[in-house]
């Protein structure tokens, strides 16, 4: 890596890197393709009255697990934004993990559960969905497990897909994960295996003792398609709302989006099907702690070797606990590195002040991760490198037609008290 950027990484200042192998995405070479988003999306459809069986929140909906894009103009003047327009896409509400990790643990662990009936027989090869909704294939699954390694709301998300399901339920935890994280997964019968050591070490822990049983069925983060493809889905969720809004995205009416990064699985399958519904006016950006720019430091080390946040002198220590992930999936960062934008760091005080104005000025409870997505409009616009990205895209003279998208990736399910200590710090670092 470019020892200036090292240099200003250890800094911990804020700052914008752009991304410099971007290209136009019908000439990136990438080791997935388009057709695997349209067929997640019809998994998905497939899957819905299963899901409004098991889930009673999803009710409502059908079996479709989206979330709201609200138009967020008095919090854009609160984070002093000029002109465009400023959504919010409201993963912190989506139903049953009340986090962006829904999309993916939920996906993987239904289409697990659909594939295992079918190999045991307790369904017809082309049984529909709805046919896991027996106490015989419940009874039955109970015998198998569903593992996975989290910093909190993806162990949430498998791990009440998996006890809907029937299934034995283990997560493994890193230290940075949160203990009312760990409170609600035992109250839905999961069991928690709390690692003294980083999110990486947990995910291996847990990799390798499923290798060892088969009867333990391993959701990897790092590696997995079917997470991956599971949140690509939400892309045509966008178009949708942005069409019944009558938004266009074209040249003259570019789309930014700015998505929380950890290990990289969910923003980066949401930005690979942006990327495949918009083309190159979907401009991503990925956000990440000051001490954890795992994809920033992968990215712009190249690919050859693997490259993590330690190797940069930087800590892995942030309030983020969702993004507190020391290196990027590898998967992820081949997928990226033709089709992001840039990555942008954020300090965690910034983190609280955005939280709290998301509350006071949209009504919006956030976690800390999921408040780093609104610190990049600001960004984009106002620093040198952002100026330069739009100028490169001969985009600043439409900037007043430009959408901006802040993903907001988590919170509703966070508790009354440990909420409201977030909020008082931030309404205590703005004052
Ligand atoms: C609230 C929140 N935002 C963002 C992320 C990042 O997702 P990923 O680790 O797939 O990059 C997470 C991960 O757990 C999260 O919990």
């Amino acid at each position: 890596m470019d020892e200036t950027l090292l240099r200003r990484l250890q800094s911990l200042e804020p700052l914008m890197w752009i991304n410099p192998e971007l290209g136009p995405v019908a000439a990136a070479q990438v080791p997935v393709r388009p057709d695997q988003v349209v067929q997640a999306e019809a998994n998905w459809r497939a899957l819905a009255p299963l899901l409004q069986h098991c889930f009673a929140d999803l009710e409502p909906s059908g079996g479709v697990i989206a979330s709201e894009l609200a138009e967020a103009a008095e919090l854009a003047a609160a984070l002093g934004l000029g002109a465009g327009r400023y959504f919010v896409k409201g993963d912190h509400a989506l139903p049953v993990a009340g986090s962006v990790k829904a999309r993916g643990g939920v996906y993987e662990v239904f289409l697990h559960g659909l594939s295992l009936a079918r190999e045991l027989g307790l369904v017809a090869p082309d049984a529909a969905p709805e046919a896991l909704a027996s106490e015989a294939v419940r009874a039955r699954f109970g015998s198998y497990t569903v593992a996975v390694g989290s910093t909190g709301n993806l162990g949430l998300s498998v791990g009440i897909a998996a006890r809907a399901l029937g299934f034995r339920a283990v997560v493994h935890m890193s230290a940075d994960a949160k203990p009312w994280k760990v409170e609600r997964l035992r109250r839905h019968g999961v069991e928690v295996v709390q690692h003294q050591a980083d999110y990486g070490t947990a995910v291996a822990s847990a990799r390798q003792q499923a290798e060892a049983d088969p009867a333990i069925y391993f959701v990897d983060d790092e590696r997995s398609e079917l997470l991956f493809f599971g949140y690509s889905a939400a892309a045509a969720e966008l178009r949708d709302q942005l069409a019944e809004k009558d938004i266009p995205v074209d040249a003259v009416h570019p789309l930014f989006l700015y998505l929380p990064c950890g290990i990289g699985g969910a923003p980066g399958g949401v930005a690979y099907g942006l990327k495949q519904v918009f083309g190159d006016h979907a401009h991503c950006f990925f956000v990440e702690p000051a001490q954890s720019p795992c994809a920033l430091v992968q990215l712009a080390s190249g690919l050859e070797q693997v490259v993590n946040v330690y190797d940069a002198g930087l800590t892995n220590k942030t309030e983020a606990d969702g993004m507190a992930v020391a290196e990027v999936s590898q998967f992820v960062a081949q997928v990226m590195q033709p089709l992001l934008s840039g990555v942008y760091t954020v300090a965690d005080d910034d983190l609280f002040r955005w939280l709290a104005l998301a509350q006071d000025h949209a009504g919006l409870q956030l976690e800390p991760s999921a408040a780093a997505c609104l610190g990049g409009p600001q960004m984009l616009l106002s620093t040198a490198e952002g100026q330069g990205y739009l100028a490169q895209h001969g985009l600043e003279g439409c900037m007043g037609q430009g959408t901006h998208v802040m993903w907001a990736t988590g919170g509703s399910l966070v508790p009354e008290a440990e909420y409201q200590g977030f909020l008082q710090k931030g309404r205590a670092l703005l004052a």
